[in-house]
């Protein structure tokens, strides 16, 4: 790590606190070897924090890890003060902690509103059902009004949305996106990205990964490089998009084009 963290200024959304979640030198992989080699960074409270690297840098399998689907061989994960290593994946979601995968993960042949009541599959009491759900229709209007059509008849953005609805009928204090804004059209990535924003606003902290690095990061209050499962840098979200090497080497040139940030050996060590 550089000292590029020490120069982090207070952030309007942070507490002063403890980070909401802390990761420590967690080492996990696939059986075929370690895919993270001792990953280090933390989640402050209120933030939007934004994962950003390469294909295959390891991305997804730090969410995995977070999620409880990837036991760590080693290092700690902190959330809310409470460990999180050994829980169950099931666990895990009871500590307010929701990933939303990188893969498209509705039930297409069930209605938006099956998807959405589905989030809240271990909440016992119904009327804490009802009341969530009659919340995220007000924030998301599109889970009213397409309520009883097959999800799989959505839009690729539209279904995106109806993942994030889903996600907060657990009342998560931590919402996790693997990359929200693949495979959408600039118009509805940014409708995706002010949703982000809109639930960020509306007290959830946010962990995303994503490719379309400038632009999330823009939106985002804190910023980490991951490169082949170790943090490279870490930052404001400000700070890493500026940070020379970053924009050199992760943003130049055709900066809105994805395939910029898909390049091989982006990052020098
Ligand atoms: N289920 C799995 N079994 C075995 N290896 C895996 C599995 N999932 C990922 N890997 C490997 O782990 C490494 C990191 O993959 P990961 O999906 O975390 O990368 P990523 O940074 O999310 O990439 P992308 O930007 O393409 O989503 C890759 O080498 C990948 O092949
Ligand atoms: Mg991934």
């Amino acid at each position: 790590m550089t000292d590029y963290e020490a120069a982090t200024p207070a952030d309007p959304h942070a507490d002063a606190s403890r980070p909401l979640l802390e990761v420590s030198g967690v080492i996990a992989g696939y059986g075929g070897g370690d895919v993270l080699q001792g990953v280090t960074f933390s989640v402050p409270q209120g933030s939007i924090t934004c994962i950003v690297g390469p294909n295959g840098a390891g991305k997804s399998t730090v969410l995995a890890a977070l999620s409880g689907l990837l036991r760590p061989r080693a290092g700690s994960i902190v959330f809310g003060g409470r460990s999180l290593v050994g829980l169950s994946a099931r666990q895990i979601l009871g500590t307010g902690l929701v990933l939303v995968p990188q893969n498209h993960s509705l039930f297409r042949e069930m209605t938006v509103r099956e998807n959405v009541e589905m989030g809240a599959f271990t909440v016992r009491d119904s009327a804490v059902v009802r009341a969530r759900l009659e919340a995220i229709e007000e924030q998301f209007p599109i889970v009213r009004e397409r309520a009883k059509e097959k999800a799989g008849s959505l839009s690729g953005g539209q279904q995106r949305l109806v993942e994030f609805a889903r996600s907060l009928m657990l009342d998560p204090t931590l919402v996790v996106l693997d990359e929200p804004s693949m495979g959408l059209d600039p118009k509805t990535l940014r409708q995706v990205f002010a949703t982000v924003k809109a639930m960020n606003s509306a007290g959830r902290t946010i962990l995303l990964v994503e490719q379309n690095a400038r632009a999330a990061l823009k939106l985002s209050t804190h910023g980490i490089v991951l490169e082949s499962g170790v943090v490279r840098l870490t930052g404001t979200g400000r700070e890493v998009l500026e940070h020379p090497e970053i924009e050199e080497l992760y943003l130049g040139g055709a900066v809105s084009d994805r395939l910029g940030l898909r390049r091989d050996g982006l990052m020098r060590r």
